[in-house]
């Protein structure tokens, strides 16, 4: 049962109707749609998708809140992680996904103060309403830091060496929902019903989908039936495209997820799958196309065999609170004792959202995967639990 949501203004209610309309044309020019192409067109389809439309999306007037967007303590960590990539000659920062650009707004003057600014600040973000909100907030920075920042199209494809990062940018990437039954394995997809109204379909699995579900099985342990989930069979050919050309460097993703161990655990028998809408969470993707995120965590064992198979080493895979406390966070706690009283209470508040275990500390995980980087230099390894993975 879904709890109640909010109701749409009367423009937002318009613009779910055209975005509805689309995905219904779609289907009945091609049939009922696999989830990940649904959940494509639902978020990303120009002009209509959740995030090519208008909407604020982040913040306290959108649905949810990212760790960027809280004030510059994930920032300031986070250039403390990246420097070290960005030590000798020329080194380039790509970021993927960058929302509203809170975090390369934080990220460049904390470089700047650590002596190890990027020679280029690339982003790749697929959603063109939000490369203009980009554009509009790095331009209010020092010339000398927003003359640095570009955008790209596609992640770069020759060979570049620095640091790439992605907050909150796998969960986004459409992901495929099957369903273990007594039957068999099922494909869940997006059609019609008889009144014309979006309703689950099942569809065939196709050998990508059995063969990525059997790897999931092979850990041999018994899952009730039915059993849902959903996965992404594209990550390790996404991954390619976007990290490996990196020489020589850092990719740093953070995300909400689990260890494939944790993740398709027996008694997560509805899998992650989540919608947000105006900071409710629930679990009806074919509702208010186009106005609701659609989201599901990230298999990080699959994201870090993925490295791996690149030529990447793993250098950490850590809780968000862990490898925050390893990169800098001491030190920024220890400049409170010089904060009036309201700055204070607002680094206060922004710590706790970051690193308590309740809100995102454990929640959130950070992969780290490195090339040709001493080890010894990167101060998150001290909060590795890769054995995790
Ligand atoms: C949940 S938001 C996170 C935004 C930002 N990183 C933050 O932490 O506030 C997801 C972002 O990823 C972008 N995105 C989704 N798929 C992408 C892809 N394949 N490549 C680059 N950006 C993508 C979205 O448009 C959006 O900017």
């Amino acid at each position: 049962m879904r709890a109640a949501l909010p109701d749409p203004t009367s423009d937002e209610a318009a613009h779910a109707a055209r975005v509805h309309d689309a995905i219904v044309g779609r289907i009945r020019a091609e049939g009922p749609l696999r989830f990940d192409a649904f959940m494509d067109l639902a978020l990303y389809a120009p002009g209509l998708g959740y995030y090519s439309a208008g909407a604020a999306k982040f913040g306290p007037d959108g649905d949810f809140v990212t760790a960027p967007e809280l004030g510059t303590v994930f920032a300031r960590c986070l250039a403390e992680a990246v420097a070290p990539a960005l030590a000798a000659g020329p080194a380039d920062l790509v970021e993927l996904g960058a929302g509203t650009g809170a975090l390369a707004a934080g990220l460049l003057p904390a470089l700047e103060s650590l002596g190890r600014l990027p020679a280029r600040y690339r982003i790749v973000e697929v959603s063109a309403d939000l490369r203009e909100r980009q554009r509009a907030r790095l331009a209010a920075l020092p010339r000398a830091l927003a003359s640095r920042v570009e955008w790209l199209d596609a992640p770069p494809s020759e060979p570049w060496r620095g640091a790439l990062v992605a907050n909150e940018v796998v969960d986004a990437l459409p992901c495929r929902l099957f369903e273990l039954r007594e039957g068999g394995l099922a494909e869940l997809g997006v059609g019609l019903d008889a009144g014309g109204r979006l309703a689950w379909r099942d569809l065939e699995p196709d050998a990508d989908l059995a063969s990525a579900v059997s790897a999931i099985l092979a850990d041999g342990r018994d899952r009730p039936r039915p059993y849902r989930s959903e996965i992404r069979p594209q990550v390790p050919a996404w991954l390619g495209a976007v990290a490996g050309p990196l020489e020589s460097g850092l990719a740093v993703f953070v995300d909400y997820g689990f260890p494939r161990a944790e993740y398709y655990l027996p008694a997560r028998v509805m899998g992650t799958l989540r919608c947000h809408y105006r900071h409710r969470a629930h679990d009806d993707p074919l509702v208010l196309p186009g106005l609701q995120d659609l989201t599901a965590s990230v298999d990080f064992s699959q994201l870090a065999a993925a490295g791996r198979g690149l030529g990447f080493d793993v250098a950490c895979f850590a809780s968000q609170s862990a490898f925050l406390f390893a990169c800098g966070l001491p030190g920024l706690l220890a400049e409170a004792a010089t904060l009036d009283p309201v700055s204070l209470a607002r680094l206060g508040a922004e710590v706790r959202t970051l690193t308590l275990p309740g809100e995102m500390g454990e929640r959130f995980q950070v992969l780290v995967l490195s090339r040709g980087l001493d080890p010894r230099a990167l101060p998150f390894v001290t909060a590795d639990r890769s054995g995790r993975l």
